[in-house]
């Protein structure tokens, strides 16, 4: 989809599709007022018949309105005005895309600025709409066999604000369109089946990666490398797998080597059958997507290289298996981890933690100023916060803060849960210096609480994306979240 910014007077638009919104009860936005002068009462007079009453979401195509330049006029319900908020804004935004989706128009005009969303300026709400704009062109076929669908003839939106919005309006629009690519990359790599997205097929697309963008550079460590650097951990998770493990770091430099870079940690279990500790298997399928920690941070990066941003990023993705196997690791095992502390695995399918654990002491060699790990951790997420939020802990309290203002500004949101210390007795074990569980009670944070042993050297935040990296039912599939959270992190660090 293309997007471009206009200017001109609502009254004097041209092309196949005027957007225009309408809030409770009945009124007639800014652009609104104007066209329906220009077209002698049109619009008026259709709401007056009771059409389009301004309901949340409700919509009304007017296929030809006299006295306009535009082919179609499309009304849209935005509520009360003293409703609206970002949710209920990309319902709004929403039913704009079905309605033209469904229509013929090649091209449609909006005006962010007519609507009225508290503590959000228009360049926010173009940066929104045009991400659900792109979001919405997203399909995973490439694995059906049938006979492609035809494309949407909707090609381009048009942004209609003020001539003195229109710098920071380009960037935005440009970052929409990084944030738009990069979650379709976390999207395509969460839901390709884990027969094909192996540990190795993550570091053959890394190195694509590398190669299309020239600040990227791609390093794959094999899992020799691993022994040699005494990532026990890590390669116990692999153990039981036929596919190699493979430690992947992208490094992506926009500023001067001084700086300290951001480090982006992701956990990248290509499928978690939960090892010999096996789980259920009930939708066991979905732990194809215990890779979108990794994803997102594939993701994340590929946009921040598309935007060139002056600042350095690197991202760390530990990839394995976690099979059972007479190889694999048993619960019970000990194994050291690159730190040199001591893990009894309790239980196999507490996993992630075993791979980020090695992956973060690793990511410190960085010396970054920054580190978030990225992980479909735990189950229990879920049923702490639900699917709305993702999890967040960590050591550092203005980061955390940071972050979740983040999500809020994206419209990715957080939820922090309490890290305190009293937690940590929950993974004391008798033969090891930690034990990888620590039962039944507040699941998520003593798996924080695990990590937390291994980022003392830096500023650290947690991102459990367990309930919100990909949906079930229906619906199946990865969200491409958290991207737009990482993004906006990030991109809240250049401006500063
Ligand atoms: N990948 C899972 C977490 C998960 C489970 C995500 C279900 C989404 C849905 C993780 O490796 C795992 O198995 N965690 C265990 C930890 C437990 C053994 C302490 C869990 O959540 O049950
Ligand atoms: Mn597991
Ligand atoms: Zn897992």
């Amino acid at each position: 989809m293309e997007f471009s910014l206009k200017h001109t007077a609502p009254e004097n638009a041209r092309g196949a599709c005027q957007v225009i919104t309408v809030s409770q009860p009945r009124k007639l936005s800014r652009s609104g007022t104007r066209v329906d002068k220009a077209s002698k009462g049109y619009l008026t007079s259709v709401m007056k018949r009771g059409d389009m009453d301004g309901k949340l979401g409700q919509t009304l195509l007017l296929p030809a309105v006299p006295g306009l330049g535009v082919q179609r006029v499309l009304l849209v319900g935005c509520g009360k005005d003293s409703d609206i908020n970002e949710r209920n804004y990309s319902r709004i935004i929403g039913a704009v895309i079905s309605t033209l989706g469904a229509s013929g128009a090649r091209d449609a005009e909006i005006y962010p600025a007519d609507i009225s969303l508290k503590g959000r300026d228009t360049i926010w709400k173009t940066r929104q709409a045009a991400l659900l704009f792109a979001n919405s062109e997203y399909r995973f076929t490439r694995l059906k066999s049938g006979k492609p669908e035809k494309p949407a003839s909707l090609r381009r939106i048009n942004f209609n604000l003020p001539r003195s919005d229109a710098g920071k309006a380009k960037s935005a629009l440009a970052e929409a369109r990084a944030v738009s690519s990069g979650m379709s990359l976390a999207r395509d790599l969460g839901n390709l089946p884990a027969n094909l997205c192996t540990p190795s097929y993550l570091a053959k697309q890394a190195k694509l990666m590398g190669r299309t963008h020239k600040n990227l550079r791609v390093n794959v460590l094999d899992e020799a490398d691993m022994k040699r650097l005494k990532m026990g951990s890590l390669l116990s998770v692999g153990a039981g797998s036929r596919q190699p493990a493979k430690l992947i770091t992208l490094e992506y430099r926009g500023a001067a080597a001084k700086e300290q870079p951001i480090a982006l940690v992701g956990k990248g279990v290509t499928f978690d059958t939960g090892g010999i500790s096996l789980k259920p298997g009930l939708a066991m399928d979905e732990m194809k997507f215990d890779m979108c920690g990794a994803a997102s941070v594939f993701g994340t990066l590929a946009a921040v290289a598309e935007l060139q941003l002056p600042l350095n990023v690197v991202g760390v993705v530990p990839a394995t298996e976690n099979m059972p196997d007479g190889l694999a690791t048993k619960p019970g095992d000990i194994v050291t981890s690159m730190s040199g502390q001591t893990i009894e695995i309790l239980n196999t399918d507490a996993e992630g933690r075993l791979i980020l654990c090695d992956a973060l002491t690793y990511a410190g060699k960085f010396k970054p100023s920054y580190v978030i790990d990225i992980a479909t951790l735990t189950g229990a997420v879920i049923v702490a916060l639900g699917k709305i939020p993702s999890g967040v802990m960590g050591n550092n309290r203005a980061l955390i803060n940071q972050l979740i203002k983040c999500g809020e500004q994206a419209d990715d949101k957080i939820w922090e849960l309490p890290l305190w210390d009293e937690y940590q007795d929950q993974l004391k074990s008798n033969f090891a210096d930690m034990a990888n569980i620590g039962g039944r009670d507040a699941g998520t944070i003593t798996a924080a609480c695990f990590l937390s042993r291994f980022t003392r050297d830096y500023k650290w935040a947690h991102l459990d994306i367990a309930g919100t990296a990909w949906k079930s039912g229906e619906e199946k599939g990865a969200t491409g979240r958290p991207v737009p959270l990482l993004m906006q992190f990030i991109l809240n660090q250049v401006k500063k």
